[in-house]
């Protein structure tokens, strides 16, 4: 492990608690965020409030936001290392956010891919899901955050964050930092079990903490065609290989492609082999994650009440020179 330095940049990246968790959210999220933490300074939350545009029901935000909490504790987010915190934990951000909206334009907003995909679909449009950009630039703002780690998805809403952060400083004075966005490119797009990308909407997930024997049977109905086990195979479009190289050593990824290409490996041992490796990675989170949700929990919160206290107290530091920039207590 890289130490890191008290010059390295700080990253800050929010995770919205909408539902359980799956194996593409280990792969495209959590896991590179954990890595990054190795070496930068990371600010991980719980961005309840974001999820509130679409969770209606108390105890199901509250019973989601300690399965997401406890997802990256058992996977191992230092809470000594990583500030962790509720985002409704943080008063800051939803006053940060009133004043940065008096700087955003509202074209900004209309053009804003989710909103104009929920108009395109029809949804019904309330005010917080419009200016949802503007609470996830509080977030990042708060924090004088310089990285923002976020799939290709939320490029747009970091792009959204640092006009509202020029807009705000071209009025005051250099106050807020402009972050930028961290695109892990290698980890993009998870297939799902259905080839398409993995997402609780498409019903095609692993999740993360299914029981070792639910998992085979989703991984052996995954489809493929119906090449002979004696014939060469295209690991590059081969389903079951996709996910098995994002488990696999590099060693073991290259033996089996070798393998596929060479002829001989059948797709049920492709399946097997990726069940395996699977539980290799999980099976140890998933012991830890059942401990966080039941025995622990009181620690669970006790953690996230801890690091809402020194988020608190960060970004009032900045908020205090919001305030006093913009003329109101
Ligand atoms: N909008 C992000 C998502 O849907 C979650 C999020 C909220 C976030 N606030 C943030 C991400 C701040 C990065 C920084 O995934």
């Amino acid at each position: 492990m890289q130490v890191k330095t008290d010059t390295a940049p700080t990253a800050l990246t929010g995770i919205k608690p909408s539902g359980e968790p799956h194996v593409g959210n280990y792969l495209g999220t959590i896991r590179p965020a954990l890595r990054l933490a190795e070496t930068y300074h990371t600010i991980y939350f719980i961005a309840d409030y974001h999820a509130l545009t679409t969770v209606h029901e108390g105890a199901e935000l509250r019973e989601y936001t300690d399965v997401i909490a406890a997802t990256w504790l058992a996977f191992g987010l230092d809470p000594e290392r990583t500030l962790f915190y509720r985002q409704s934990d943080v008063p800051q951000i939803p006053e940060l956010a009133w004043i940065l909206s008096c700087f955003t334009p509202k074209g900004l907003l209309d053009r804003a891919h989710a909103y104009k995909d929920a108009l395109a679909r029809q949804q019904e449009i309330s005010a917080g899901l419009y200016s949802y950009p503007v609470l996830m630039a509080a977030d990042i703002l708060a924090f004088r955050a310089q990285w923002v780690p976020v799939g290709r998805d939320q490029k747009q809403h970091v792009e959204i964050c640092r006009d509202l952060a020029m807009n705000f400083n071209r009025a005051y004075g250099e106050i807020l930092t402009v972050p930028e966005a961290l695109i892990q490119a290698e980890v993009e797009t998870i297939p799902g079990t259905d080839g398409r990308k993995m997402s609780k909407s498409y019903g095609n997930v692993l999740p993360l903490f299914g029981e070792a024997q639910a998992l085979r049977k989703l991984i052996m109905r995954i489809p493929t065609d119906s090449t002979p086990v004696e014939a060469p195979k295209d690991p590059e479009t081969a389903l079951p290989f996709q996910l098995y190289r994002h488990f696999a050593t590099p060693a073991e990824r290259d033996e089996l492609a070798a393998r596929l290409r060479q002829g001989g490996a059948g797709w049920a041992a492709v399946k097997q082999a990726l069940a395996e490796v699977l539980e290799r990675e999980l099976a140890e989170p998933r012991r830890r994650y059942q401990d966080w949700m039941s025995g622990e929990r009181k620690r669970l919160h006790a953690a996230l009440d801890a690091g809402g206290e020194k988020a608190r107290t960060l970004a009032n530091k900045l908020l205090t020179n919001v305030r006093r920039a913009v003329g109101v207590r």
